[in-house]
């Protein structure tokens, strides 16, 4: 198997991913091999007696940031020589498919969670080598945004989800929705399986569900089928 992709989470609040890396496939994928977690509380990088890693914001205003010392000592703590370190931020570029898999392409990533009002700004001008967002509104802990970030990332990385390969079929991998999926029993509450998926006649099935997946993508998603490059679109 290629190598494990590491992934740190920086973040205040560590027990806020322990259920969510503790569950289902992310942790399967950690105990093959495929990936490694670890999580890094900048508060453990303060020297003072109340552990203090966020502060007010210079000029006023309401809420608290995140303090520049800290959070740089945990990144530098971790980040070695291939560390790519990303910031989870409302003003990142907006999180995608693509982007998910340019990131499960690199061997390690840090995921800087901030919290509340966000992070002092030289966070984002000494360490970051990317900002992601993942949806036009402001979240009050950042940890939620990075837990989003790996799960989308790490079921992209061989050996996760197994044989069956269901990323390449999924919605977005072709720059479409997916089709309508059914399975047992053919007939509930007088809702019926479409007769094609019954029939067993695989080039059917599979010109149904082209037909399926660019139909809802054009009532649901036009975007979708504007952005994709001319030769894909027919
Ligand atoms: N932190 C707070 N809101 C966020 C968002 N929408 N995306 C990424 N990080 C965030």
């Amino acid at each position: 198997m290629a190598r494990p992709l590491q992934i740190d989470f920086i973040t205040l609040f560590p027990r806020m991913l322990a259920g969510f890396l503790d569950e289902s496939i992310l942790k399967r994928a950690a105990r093959k091999g495929a990936v490694r977690f670890q999580v890094v509380n900048p508060r453990d990088f303060t020297h003072d007696r109340h552990r203090t890693a966020d502060d007010r914001p210079y000029g006023g205003g309401p809420g608290m940031i995140l303090k520049p010392e800290p959070v740089f000592a945990a990144v530098e703590s971790v980040r070695g020589e291939d560390g790519y370190t990303v910031l989870l931020t409302p003003q990142g570029r907006p999180f995608t498919q693509a982007v998910a898999r340019e990131l499960a392409a690199r061997t390690h990533l840090l995921l800087v969670c901030g919290h509340y009002e966000g992070f002092d700004e030289r966070i984002r001008i000494g360490l970051a080598d990317d900002e992601i967002s993942i949806g036009d509104y402001v979240l009050t802990n950042g940890a939620l945004a990075g837990a989003v970030v790996a799960d989308a990332v790490v079921r992209l990385r061989a050996g996760v989800l197994g044989a069956s390969d269901a990323t390449v079929e999924e919605s977005f991998s072709q720059g479409r929705l997916e089709y309508p999926q059914y399975t047992r029993p053919p007939e509930f509450r007088g809702m019926k399986v479409p007769e094609v998926l019954l029939s067993g006649h695989h080039k059917e099935i599979a010109r149904w569900r082209a037909e399926q997946s660019l139909r809802r993508t054009r009532e649901r998603r036009p975007d979708l089928l504007e952005a994709l490059p001319v030769h894909r679109t027919c």
